[in-house]
C-alpha cells in the first residue's frame, strides 16, 4: 500500500493506493474521521452491485453504518436537481447522526458527492473512493467539486478537500479497454508536464499498463497521484499559475469533446489529441526537438489513443474553442512543452498558429472547410 500526502495545512489528507486497499477502509475512517458513525455512500447501480458489499462490510467492521444512494450513470447526474435531492435525503436522517459522504465511483460521482458535502450544513466531511483510472489519477485529488448547468460543465462548485482518498487498483479490472486508455492519456499528461522518467516508463511498460498488471498500474497510479498531489499542495486554488499546467491538452481537448457532442471522443481521447496539437505548436515554436516530438506521437500511437482528428470540421473545433469558459476576454492561454517533462504556460498565441496546428491533426484537410 502506497501512501501519499496532499499537504494543505489543516486541510491535508492522505491518498492510499494499492491492490486490495479497500479492505482497510473501516480502519482508515476510524483514524481519519474519528467519531463519525454514518457513511452516506453515493454511487451508481453498476458499482453498487459489483463492489458495494465489500465497502459496506469493511465499514461495518469498524462500527460505521452505511446508507447507499444511487445516482444515474451519466454526466447528467452532475445536476443541481440531483444535488438538491441528495441534500434533502441527508437532511432527513442526519439530525441524530454524525454523517460523512463517500464518493464511490468515477469522476461524475466524485464531483457531485464532493459538491453535496461542501454545501450541506456549510460543509461535512467526505472521502473519495475512485473507481476509474481517470478518477484515481486526477479527479479524486485536489478538491475540485462541481455540478453542471445547461450553460456549461462544472459552472457551480467549490474547492473542498476530502478527508481521505482510497484508490484500490483492483476496481480498475472491470473498466473497458477504452476507459483504461482514456485514463492513460491523463497519465501520459503527467509524464509530459512534469516527469520525464514516468514518460520513459510508459514507453517501456505501456502493454503492462493497458493490461492492468498490478505492478505497472500500482506504479503508474502512485506516480501520477503524487504529481497531482504535489501541484495541488503548492497551488490549491489555481491562484499561482502552477495548477494551470494540469490543463495541458485540455483547451483544445475540451473543444474536440464539445465539437463531437461528447459522443465521438471520450475525455482521454480528446485530450490526447489536444496534447498532440500543443506538441505540434511547441515544435513549430522550436520549444521541443523533433526527436522528442516523435517520441510523444509514438507513445500515443502505442497506447492506441487517436493521433488524428476524424469526422470533425475545423470550424466546429475552433468555435467550440472560443466558447470555452477560460476564453472569456480576448486572451488565450496555452500550456506548451519545452521538453518531455517540462511544461510552459504561454499567453496570446496567435490564432493562426492554433488553427494551423489543429488543421494538421485533421485526418482529411477537406473536412476542415
Ligand atoms: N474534480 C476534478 O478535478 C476533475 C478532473 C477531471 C475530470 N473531472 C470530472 O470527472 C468526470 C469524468 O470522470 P470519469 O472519466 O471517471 O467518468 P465517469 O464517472 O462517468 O465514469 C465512466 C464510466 O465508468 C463506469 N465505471 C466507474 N468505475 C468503474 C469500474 N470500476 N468498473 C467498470 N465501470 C466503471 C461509470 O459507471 C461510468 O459509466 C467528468 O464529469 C469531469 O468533469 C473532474
Ligand atoms: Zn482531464
Amino acid at each position: 500500500m502506497k501512501h501519499i500526502k496532499v499537504n494543505l495545512g489543516k486541510h491535508s489528507y492522505p491518498v492510499f493506493i494499492g491492490s486490495g486497499v479497500i479492505q482497510s477502509l473501516g480502519g482508515l475512517v476510524e483514524k481519519y474521521l474519528p467519531g463519525y458513525d454514518t457513511a452516506y455512500i453515493v454511487t451508481n447501480a453498476y458499482l453498487h452491485k459489483k463492489y458495494c458489499p465489500a465497502v459496506i462490510n469493511t465499514l461495518r467492521r469498524a462500527g460505521i453504518c452505511a446508507k447507499v444512494r444511487l445516482i444515474p450513470d451519466s454526466e447528467k447526474a452532475k445536476s443541481l436537481a440531483i444535488a438538491g435531492s441528495l441534500l434533502e435525503d441527508i437532511a432527513s436522517f442526519s439530525r441524530s447522526r454524525r454523517v460523512f459522504i463517500v464518493a464511490f465511483g468515477g469522476g461524475v460521482v466524485g464531483d457531485l458527492a464532493g459538491f453535496v458535502a461542501s454545501v450541506f450544513r456549510r460543509g461535512i466531511p467526505y472521502i473519495q473512493i475512485p473507481t476509474t483510472l481517470l478518477a484515481q489519477v486526477d479527479s479524486s485529488i485536489g478538491g475540485k467539486t462541481a455540478v453542471d448547468l445547461k450553460q456549461g460543465k462544472n459552472l457551480v462548485g467549490a474547492f473542498y478537500q476530502p478527508k481521505l482518498v482510497v484508490s484500490d487498483i483492483d476496481f480498475l479490472k472491470s473498466l473497458t479497454a477504452r476507459q483504461v486508455k482514456s485514463g492513460l492519456a491523463e497519465v501520459i499528461k503527467y509524464g509530459l508536464i512534469k516527469d520525464r522518467r514516468l514518460f520513459s516508463y510508459l514507453e517501456r511498460n505501456f502493454r503492462a499498463g493497458l493490461s492492468l498488471k498490478a505492478k505497472a498500474v500500482g506504479f503508474i497510479v502512485g506516480r501520477a497521484s503524487a504529481i497531482k498531489a504535489e501541484i495541488v499542495s503548492r497551488d490549491e486554488r489555481e491562484e499561482k499559475g502552477l495548477r494551470t499546467i494540469l490543463n495541458f491538452g485540455h483547451t483544445i481537448g475540451h473543444a474536440i469533446e464539445a465539437a463531437g457532442k461528447y459522443g465521438l471522443y471520450n475525455h482521454g481521447e480528446a485530450i490526447a489529441l489536444g496534447m498532440l496539437v500543443c506538441a505540434d505548436i511547441s515544435l513549430g515554436l522550436k520549444l521541443i526537438t523533433r526527436k522528442d516530438f516523435l517520441r510523444i506521437e509514438n507513445l500515443f500511437r502505442k497506447v492506441s489513443l487517436p493521433t488524428k482528428i476524424k469526422n470533425l470540421r475545423l470550424n466546429d473545433i475552433i468555435s467550440a474553442h472560443y466558447h470555452d469558459k477560460k476564453f472569456v476576454g480576448a486572451k488565450n492561454r496555452f500550456v506548451l512543452l519545452e521538453g518531455i517533462g517540462i511544461a510552459k504556460v504561454q499567453e496570446n498565441i496567435p490564432a493562426g498558429i492554433i488553427i494551423k496546428a489543429v488543421q494538421k491533426r485533421l485526418l482529411l484537410s477537406r473536412a476542415g472547410r
